[in-house]
Order: structure tokens, then C-alpha cells, then sequence
């Protein structure tokens, strides 16, 4: 394998990485060599799914917490630095989503998915800096969404959240860059997982994205891997407050 995608040495923390895409971020990332510490709230699928890393010979762990627990996620990347000396590679993957019309959202209801989708981001960007400054190296990577760039109703959280940690990847980035860790985000499309069960299982919402997606599909979560495994390899060594859409299209067309 090429040297320019080879993680091997580092330690990357993924957050959410029990199922969905952030399961898939972490295989992608193991398979290219790094150890990978696995996050989520739920232990026991935690376990189950770094187990099926460790199984296939690859280097992982669980670190169970709620991103959204201040002191937790403080904790959580000092117990790294106790266990490992250092962190090369985090990924702010972890997030909620919430579908209703306008007039039916709290102020509670908004917040909840700012603080999982946005403001856990920004802390543990934070904390993971204060190891890879020290370092004089490092990875960040958030992963947004085309909500980021185009809005759709009822999701309006959401799309505040994704719109802001776009911004919050380029201004980590200004600030972070010159000191060596680099911060990009990864902006997917549709893809099918338990986040977007619902609109799976609606056969209108499916032929649409069909319709709406150049590739004529939803992405299947092996498909985001590679971004990953990019925006943490010394391929993108020149890459900065980046945000690489992997949508199929969707987003630069009409
Ligand atoms: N699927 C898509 O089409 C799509 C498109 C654009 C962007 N994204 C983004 O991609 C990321 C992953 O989405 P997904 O579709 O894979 O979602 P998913 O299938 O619902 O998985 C979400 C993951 O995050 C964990 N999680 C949720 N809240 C958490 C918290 N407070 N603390 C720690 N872990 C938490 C979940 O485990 P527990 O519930 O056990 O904690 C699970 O592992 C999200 O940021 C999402 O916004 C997804």
C-alpha cells in the first residue's frame, strides 16, 4: 500500500463510531494501519462493533461517552493521553437528527441538536488541540453534511448545526494550521443508515434522492471511508479547512 494513505503509529479517536458512518470511518481508518478508539453512548454496541475491528486483526478499542457531557469528553481525550502519550486523529463524526414542521420545535429540542451536532464538535476540537499542539501535529476532521451548503425544511437545526461546523472547520483551520494540525471536514449526501430510516422507508423521499443524486443512489457507508482516510494520511498534507463533498453529485447540480 502507499505510504502517502498509511496511518500506521497513529491514534485516531472517532466519535459515534459504533454504527453508521462513523463505524465505517473507524474500519476505513484501522484498515490503513491506525489504532482507533471508538466512541458512542451505547457500551454493548460499542463493544460488538470494535470487536469486529479487533477481529478482523486490526487495532482498536471503545471509549464509551456522551459527546455531549462536558466533563466526560474532557475526560475522555485525557484517558487518551494517559493510555497513548498522543492523539494524531480525531473525527467529530457523533450526531443527532430531528425532523418537524417549524412551529412544533422548543427551544430545548433546538439546542439538543446544536449541542450533540455542533458544540461537542467545538470542545473536543479543543481538548484534542491541547494534545496535538503540544505534538506540533495533528488531524482534525468534522464531518458536516450537504445541509451545510443546501437547506431543506423541517431539519432546521440540523442545518444550523452542520452550516456552523463548516465554519468552525475553517476557523479552527486559521487557527490551527500553522502550528501543524490540520482541520477539514467531510460533507456526505445521502446515505443509508439508521439516521435516515425513516426516509428509507418512504418509498417517495427514496425515489426522489434517486432522481436528485447524479449516481441515481443513496451511498453506502464503505463509500466514505476513503475521505477519511485521506484527510488523515500525509496525501492531504496540504489540504486546510477543506470540506470534501461525498454526495454522488447531489450537490453540484440542478
Ligand atoms: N447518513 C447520512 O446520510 C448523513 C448525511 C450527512 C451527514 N451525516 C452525518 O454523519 C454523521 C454520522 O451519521 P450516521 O448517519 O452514521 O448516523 P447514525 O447511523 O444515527 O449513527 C450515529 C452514531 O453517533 C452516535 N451518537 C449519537 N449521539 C451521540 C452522543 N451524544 N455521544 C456519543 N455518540 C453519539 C450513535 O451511537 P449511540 O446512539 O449509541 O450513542 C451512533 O454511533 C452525523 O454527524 C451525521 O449528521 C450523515
Amino acid at each position: 500500500m502507499s505510504s502517502l494513505f498509511w496511518l500506521e503509529g497513529r491514534i485516531a479517536l472517532v466519535t459515534g463510531a459504533s454504527r453508521g458512518l462513523g463505524f465505517a470511518i473507524a474500519e476505513a481508518l484501522a484498515a490503513h494501519g491506525a489504532h482507533v478508539v471508538l466512541n458512542s453512548r451505547n457500551d454493548h454496541l460499542l463493544r460488538e462493533a470494535t470487536e469486529k475491528l479487533t477481529g478482523m486483526g486490526y487495532h482498536a478499542e471503545a471509549l464509551p461517552f456522551d459527546v455531549t457531557d462536558a466533563d466526560a469528553a474532557v475526560d475522555a481525550i485525557e484517558r487518551i493521553r494517559e493510555v497513548h502519550g498522543r492523539l494524531d486523529i480525531l473525527v467529530n463524526n457523533a450526531g443527532i437528527q430531528l425532523r418537524k414542521p417549524l412551529l412544533e420545535w422548543t427551544d430545548a429540542e433546538f439546542e439538543k441538536v446544536l449541542s450533540a451536532n455542533l458544540v461537542a464538535c467545538f470542545r473536543l476540537a479543543r481538548e484534542a488541540a491541547r494534545l496535538m499542539l503540544e505534538q506540533g501535529s495533528g488531524r482534525i476532521i468534522n464531518v458536516g453534511s450537504v445541509t451545510g451548503f443546501l437547506a431543506r425544511g423541517s431539519i432546521h437545526a440540523y442545518v444550523a448545526a452542520k452550516t456552523g461546523l463548516h465554519g468552525l472547520t475553517r476557523s479552527l483551520a486559521a487557527e490551527l494550521g500553522p502550528e501543524g494540525v490540520l482541520v477539514n471536514g467531510i460533507a456526505p449526501g445521502f446515505f443509508a443508515t439508521d439516521m435516515n430510516k425513516a426516509l428509507l422507508e418512504n418509498a417517495e423521499f427514496t425515489d426522489w434522492v434517486q432522481k436528485r443524486t447524479p449516481l441515481g443512489r443513496w451511498g453506502a457507508n464503505h463509500e466514505l471511508g476513503g475521505a477519511a482516510v485521506y484527510l488523515a494520511s500525509d496525501a492531504a498534507s496540504y489540504v486546510n479547512g477543506h470540506i470534501l463533498v461525498v454526495d454522488g453529485g447531489l450537490g453540484a447540480t440542478m
